[in-house]
């Protein structure tokens, strides 16, 4: 996966990824990062990048050619029309199956937005995805890209030491991750549940199961819907629910 990144601030989004898993990755060669910076592509005498907005209004406008100058550059080195995300409060909420999808990609480019916008007609002629990364407004598209390619990086195989555990966590099937626990067996009077030191595999995986059943009722009732429970799973969770409703 070779990632390409447009933005003012190319230092930001290079420290923010070197470390840790993703830097462990990069220097792996399972993935690449290039950030460009695209004010090296403003060919005017101070370098400049934004300008007023036509009709007036608050802010400044990053400017179309730097932008698509940048774009082309990248484009020019991979060979071909990459996919290209904005990052934007506008955009599809980023997702983990979104993440999972783009994971297939050879090439994904950034383009990192700030001031009030980037002006509409480079984005008519480079994007290819809109995406937020949820709803609230952020100053600029770098932490969203960040935040992006983090996510995706762990889908693509080799990146996790462990490549199961990309599969089995939080939101797979759309279902929470269960409990974890380590030693030691009590914790400041607080036991570890006894089935997790039974050592019997086929009820610990029951209890897991269950567990994140249960945690997403509680935590997050909206994913349920969408979460594939046999018929068996959904009688057993509404005598849970109506358990805990008797207890209140
Ligand atoms: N730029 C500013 N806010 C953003 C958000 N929530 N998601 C993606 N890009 C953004």
């Amino acid at each position: 996966m070779n990632y390409h990144v447009l933005t003012l601030f190319p230092e930001m989004i290079r420290q923010g990824l070197e470390t840790s898993i993703i830097g462990r990755a990069m220097a792996k060669g399972i993935i690449s990062l290039e950030a460009v910076n695209i004010r090296d592509y403003a060919f005017n005498k101070h370098q400049k990048v934004d300008d007023y907005p036509y009709g007036g209004g608050a802010g400044m406008v990053m400017q179309a050619e730097p932008v698509f100058l940048a774009y082309e550059a990248v484009k020019a080195k991979i060979g071909r029309k990459p996919r290209t995300v904005y990052l934007t409060p506008q955009g599809n909420v980023f997702h983990q199956e979104m993440a999972k999808e783009m994971a297939k990609e050879e090439d994904l480019v950034f383009l990192c937005g700030h001031y009030e916008g980037i002006d509409e007609r480079v984005l008519e002629e480079i994007v290819t995805d809109y995406v937020s990364i949820g709803d609230y407004v952020l100053t600029g598209g770098e932490l969203p890209a960040m935040v992006m390619i983090d996510s995706i990086s762990r889908m693509v195989p080799g990146v996790l030491s462990n490549q199961e555990s990309g599969e089995t966590e939080t939101f797979a099937g759309n279902l929470l991750e269960y409990p974890q626990y380590s030693r030691p067996e009590e914790w400041r009077g607080r036991k570890v549940p006894e089935v997790l030191l039974s050592g019997h595999h086929a009820n610990v995986e029951k209890w897991r199961r269950e567990q994140s059943i249960l945690r997403t009722w509680k935590m997050r009732s909206d994913l349920l819907e969408k979460a594939e429970l046999t018929g068996k799973e959904r009688t057993w969770l509404a005598r849970e629910i109506e358990k805990v409703q008797n207890r209140n």
